[in-house]
Order: structure tokens, then sequence, then C-alpha cells
């Protein structure tokens, strides 16, 4: 199959990247993020998660977050910041502070809904429901994502077809489109080719999008191997940011830096900007006192006569 002409970059990195740090990151340091990131062309950026404080401390500051960056006088055009959902009680206050897309989170692992979200699969997609009931009533677009679609790290391997099902549910729920997580990093290009092709024998394959940790180094050839079945959406993280609470040891999401390199590479347009991005990557490498993990960012970040 030919390679997609255009690809859209979801930025995950303010959300799936920084809820997995250690430290707290000041609300002003996300919002500083969050505006470099719209500079650099990304049209989605995923900013913040209205979830349990207790769950998730990193992510308490969702709100002010999501005020200030839909009030500052930086924000461009077109750009959409859609925040993580898990009940209609985030859902609410996630409307309340403005969000204009919100995003709700299914696993196709039983053990894996009980420990993130403390229900299993079933009462998470009765959840669900209401959530998109509620917001189609204010036209409010949700994505869906669907976690350990290669493996779970408590159950092992996860069948595509237990993937594709949960898939098709939150497709006939409403959402618009349906992101595919690696949660723990695990997959490798076939097994990740076999599970999009199960999926996209019920939900449209454009309504599909990859979202791969890099746990063992195979998230770029996984978005490569995804480009090959025709995929053409994938969520990525700044500097590689990243991991998730609920699966320890799981590294972060695959860096929007080496998937735009690569895109680049292919000539592939995704209307973003290299040294723009390079910024935003800089910028939150400093704040948290380390490299990024990208190698596109060191590579093209590191200065002459520097030991890099
Ligand atoms: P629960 O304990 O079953 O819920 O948690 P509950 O209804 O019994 O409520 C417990 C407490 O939480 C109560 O407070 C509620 O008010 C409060 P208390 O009375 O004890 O003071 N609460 C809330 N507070 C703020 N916002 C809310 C909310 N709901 C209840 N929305 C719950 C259920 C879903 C809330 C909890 O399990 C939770 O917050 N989980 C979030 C886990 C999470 O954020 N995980 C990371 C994101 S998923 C991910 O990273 C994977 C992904 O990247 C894809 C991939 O890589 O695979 C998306
Ligand atoms: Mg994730």
């Amino acid at each position: 199959m030919e390679l997609p002409a255009r690809v859209k970059l979801v930025e995950v990195g303010p959300r799936d990247g920084l809820q997995n740090e250690p430290q707290i990151v000041p609300t002003r340091v996300k919002v500083g993020l969050i505006e470099r990131l719209g500079d650099a062309g990304l049209s989605a950026i995923e900013v913040g998660a209205f979830v349990s404080p207790q769950w998730v401390p990193q992510m308490a500051d969702s709100g002010e977050v999501l005020r200030a960056v839909l009030a500052s006088p930086r924000r461009r055009p077109g750009v959409s910041f859609p925040v993580l959902t898990p009940n209609l009680r985030g859902f609410d206050a996630a409307v309340e502070a403005g969000a204009r897309e919100v995003a709700i989170f299914a696993a196709a692992s039983e053990s894996f809904s009980q420990k993130n979200i403390n229900c299993s699969v079933n009462e998470s997609l009765k959840r669900f429901a209401a959530v998109v009931d509620s917001a189609s009533a204010l036209e409010i677009p949700v994505r869906g994502y669907v976690s350990c679609v290669i493996a779970c790290p408590y159950e092992g391997r996860i069948a595509p077809q237990k993937v594709a099902a949960v898939a098709q549910r939150l497709f006939e729920m409403g959402c618009h489109e349906i992101s595919l997580g690696d949660t723990i990093g695990v997959g490798t290009p076939v097994r990740v080719q076999q599970m999009i092709e199960a999926c996209a024998a019920v939900v449209p394959l454009d309504r599909l999008a990859g979202h791969y940790h890099d746990t063992f180094g195979m998230a770029i050839a996984n978005v490569y191997a995804s480009l090959e079945v025709g995929m053409a959406v994938f969520d990525s993280s700044i500097g590689g940011l990243g991991g998730c609470p609920y699966a320890l040891g799981a590294s972060g999401n695959v860096a929007t830096e080496d998937v735009l390199f690569l895109l680049q590479g292919l000539g592939i347009d995704s209307g973003m900007d290299m040294t723009a991005l390079l910024i935003a990557s800089d910028y939150i490498a400093q704040h948290l006192g380390r490299q990024p993990a990208a190698k596109a960012a060191r590579a093209l970040l590191a200065k002459p006569g520097s030991d890099e």
C-alpha cells in the first residue's frame, strides 16, 4: 500500500508525558509548553486529564491549564485541546473549564481496566456512553482510547479480536477517532499491523490512530509499520516524555521530534516545523533538568563542542 501523503500528529506530552513525572510540573510551565507546541504547528494537543487527583496528582491542575491555554494571546486558530474524562464528573468539570474536545479511555484487558479506572471494561463502557451522550448534546467531539492493544502488564498478550471488539464499541458509541494504545510498548511491526487490520475490519481505517509507547525502542518502527498499512494519525509526545502510572516500567510515547524526522524523510506532510518543535523540546527538557529521550532532538540540539 502507498504511504499516506499527509499525517496528523496528536501531541500527548502535556498529558501522557507529564502524568508520569515524579515531580509536579508547575501550571505555568505546562502552559508555556503547550504554547510552544502550538507554535510548532500541532493541531491537536492533549492538555490534561479530569481524573481523580488522588489517582493522578500530576493532572490536578488540568482545569487551570485548560483555562490558561484557551485565554492565551499565543493561542493559534484551529488548534484543539482535548482532555481525558473518565466519567460524567470529569466531563462536567472539563466543560466548565472550557473543553471543546474530550477523550474517554477504555482497555482491551480486564485487569488493566480495574487497575487504571477501578472498574470492568463493560462498566467503563457504560460510564463512557453517558459521557458521549452528554458530549453529543453539546456538540463536543469525543475521542476513544483502547489501552493494552498488544499486551497487558498483568495479563500478557492480548488478541487483536479483543482490541477490535472494544474499538468497535467505542466507535458505535459515537467516538470520532479511536486511538490504539500499546501501553507497555511491547509491540513489534507485524503484530501491530495485524492488530490494526483486525480493528480496520470493524472501524474505518481513517478513524484509527496509533499510540505507541517506546519501552523496547520499537515505537518508531511501529509508526512506520502502521503507515505501511495506511494509518495516518499518530499520538506522540514531545521529548518522548511519559508512561502510565498503572503500567509500571512502561516508558514514554514515541517522541514527536522522531516522528517528524521520519515523516520529513518520507516526504509526508504534517504541517509541522522542526525548528519550532525543538524550542518546545528544549523548553521542557530545561525545566525537567534532563535531555529529551527523543533521538532527533538530541542530535539536532547537540551543540558543537558538547560531549553529546
Ligand atoms: P474510583 O475511586 O473508582 O471512583 O475512581 P469513585 O467514583 O468511587 O470516586 C473516588 C473519589 O474520586 C471520590 O472522591 C470522587 O469524588 C473522586 P472522595 O469522595 O474520595 O474525596 N472522583 C473524581 N475527582 C476528580 N475528577 C473525577 C473524579 N471521579 C471521581 N473525574 C476514577 C475512578 C476513574 C475516578 C479513578 O480510577 C481515576 O481517576 N483514574 C484515572 C487513571 C488515569 O488517569 N490513568 C492514566 C490515564 S490512561 C493512560 O495513560 C493510557 C493512555 O495513554 C493510552 C495508552 O497508553 O494505552 C490513554
Ligand atoms: Mg499512553
